[in-house]
């Protein structure tokens, strides 16, 4: 019997926390004598603290010294951190845990795959930490989404071929590492940012096992 996984995404997938990185970056801009749009906020979601605060940057035409970036990096996580801290359960985003529990119920593996340096905290937060089989995040990963080295790492420790994997992601990036990966990949939110995913759902309550691309009658381990 061969082995299939499902890899989640965390912020925007399975938490609602995608709103605050906006907030804290933009919280940032404004501090710098600049702003950003919604729409502008896309291409950072996914994309790890380090690399974001540059493409932000660029945007307000800000040059900042190593030091004078590495203070912000702290400040903009702290900010963050401010609105994390008022997190629990709640924050979970609809049919998240509950997808989770029927996927592991199914008999396949799942694996967290996220750029985040604060996804074990996070999960904890929202009482998750205990359900992924793998957790691959920020503090594991050398290269940023879309790079596809998140999911293959999660892969690789789950023992599962790339091919048998399904990724989760809100973000474009995220999409595109899990295609170069060989993954299937399925997308949370909007379906035209999204389209390079199998499909996209608006969260994963309107997630089923049938609707997995690896699903058949052999596929389920009973
Ligand atoms: C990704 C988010 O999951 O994690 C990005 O989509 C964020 O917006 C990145 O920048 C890094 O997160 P953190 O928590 O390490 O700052
Ligand atoms: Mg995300």
């Amino acid at each position: 019997m061969e082995g299939y996984a499902c890899i989640f995404d965390l912020d925007g997938v399975i938490v609602d926390t995608a709103k605050y990185h906006f907030l804290a970056w933009r919280k940032l801009a404004n501090a710098l004598g600049f702003d950003f749009t919604e729409n502008q906020n896309e291409s950072l979601k996914g994309i790890s603290r380090a690399e974001s605060l540059d493409i932000i940057l660029a945007w307000g035409n800000v040059e900042l010294t190593h030091a004078e970036k590495d203070e912000w990096l702290k400040t903009k996580n702290n900010w963050y951190l401010e609105h994390v801290l008022t997190m629990n359960e709640e924050a979970i985003l609809p049919g998240a845990k509950e997808f989770i529990t029927i996927v592991k119920n199914a008999g396949f593996k799942i694996a967290l795959g996220s750029a985040s340096k604060n996804a074990v905290s996070i999960l904890e937060k929202v009482g998750l930490l205990n359900q992924f089989d793998a957790i691959i995040d920020g503090t594991k990963t050398t290269k940023s989404k879309p790079d596809p080295q998140v999911f293959t790492m999660c892969a690789d420790e789950l023992g599962i071929a790339y091919k048998n994997c399904v990724v989760f992601e809100d973000a474009e990036a995220g999409i595109e590492a899990a295609l170069s990966a060989g993954m299937a990949a399925i997308g949370i939110g909007n379906k035209t940012i999204l389209n390079r995913a199998l499909f996209a759902v608006n969260d994963l309550s309107e997630m089923t096992l049938e609707k997995l691309p690896f699903i058949n009658s052999n596929t389920i381990p009973h």
